[in-house]
């Protein structure tokens, strides 16, 4: 019997190829780019599964390309990328890569917030523009993080996970979730509190929900100008989150003191204005990535492929 066949849209560390590799014939991407949509139908025709990232469009019209596709297995925690409705109504399976990387996003967003805070970003240029000269009791003054209040909206895992650190800089957590969650509670001290609480009330906002309908622009105008002038927002979760034209605005009019930010509104372009101001750290959505947390996922969404296409439900079926 012939082997089945894989694709996998990007390069990915090989402890996940080579489980593929044990079991089927596999296609790896060897562009150092995404597939084009157009690109990416062609090589599906004649795969059984697909391990893809999260800058493929996986919806109707590539999943009717090929009738014996099986699986979709994102390589990313988020989702937003694939037709979960589409899959279902064919019986295809779509996966993520929960868990494993909760610890390396969460440090990431605490990454962020103390390179704004403490202008980290600036110190950096400062020294290579060769502008340190002498010690200054004015240079560079950041904001203090202990002690102060982190308002996390979303407390799925990785939210969870950053409000855990915030404990240790002993800061009052104030968060906003769908559900209570009342371990986390005890975990942290955090309190659950309206949405607006949190905008008013935090030094610190970070932003850890999925993309939705309901959460596209949930951070705009209004919310900024709910948020104190003080207030450094982080997001790591997803760029649309964020109306990005309302946050350059918020930025450049000081309505709030800084941003860190790993996601974009129409990444991978990031507003020219963003680029322009000071008081905004940018990283290129690396969440999740370590060396150890990268392979990780590959194993993980390797796993997936081998029991979809073994007959068998994948551990991380999301839909
Ligand atoms: C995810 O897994 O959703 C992350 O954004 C990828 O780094």
């Amino acid at each position: 019997m012939s082997r089945k066949k894989v694709l996998v849209t990007r390069k990915i560390p090989e402890e996940g190829i080579k489980k593929l590799l044990e079991h089927f014939d596999v296609e790896v991407n060897e562009l150092d780019r995404v597939f084009t949509y157009e690109e990416l139908k062609k090589k599906v025709k004649g795969k059984d599964g697909v391990l893809c990232q999260l800058a493929d469009t996986i919806d109707r019209e590539l999943m009717d390309i090929e009738p014996n596709i099986k699986i979709f297995a994102n390589y990313a925690v988020g989702y937003n990328n694939m037709d979960i409705e589409a899959a279902k109504e064919r019986n295809i399976y779509l996966t993520n890569t929960p868990d494993v990387l909760t610890d390396a996003t969460a440090d990431l967003a605490w990454a962020l917030l103390f390179a704004v805070a403490r202008r980290v970003v600036e110190g950096d240029k400062y020294i290579r523009n060769d502008k340190f000269t002498a010690w200054s009791p004015k240079l560079l003054l950041g904001k203090d993080v202990s002690g102060r209040t982190l308002g996390i909206i979303g407390t799925g895992r990785i939210g969870r996970a950053f409000g855990k650190r915030g404990k240790s800089f002993n800061m009052k957590i104030l968060y906003y979730n769908r559900s209570r969650k009342k371990e986390f509670e005890k975990e942290t001290g955090a309190q659950f509190v309206s949405f607006e609480e949190v905008l008013k009330k935090s030094d610190y906002i970070s932003l850890h929900t999925p993309l939705t309908k309901d959460t596209k622009h949930m951070i705009g105008d209004n919310e900024f100008n709910i948020m104190k002038k003080e207030a450094i927002l982080i997001n790591t979760s997803r760029g649309p989150v964020v109306d990005e034209k309302a946050l350059v605005k918020a930025l450049k009019y000081k309505k709030i003191w800084g941003a860190g930010l790993d996601v974009y509104e129409n990444e991978p372009k990031v507003e020219k204005e963003l680029k322009e101001l000071d008081n905004v750290v940018l990283c290129p959505h690396i969440g999740s990535a370590t060396d150890e947390t990268r392979t990780k996922m590959s194993v993980m969404a390797a796993d997936n492929i081998i029991a979809a296409l073994n007959g068998k439900k994948p551990l991380n079926c999301i839909n």
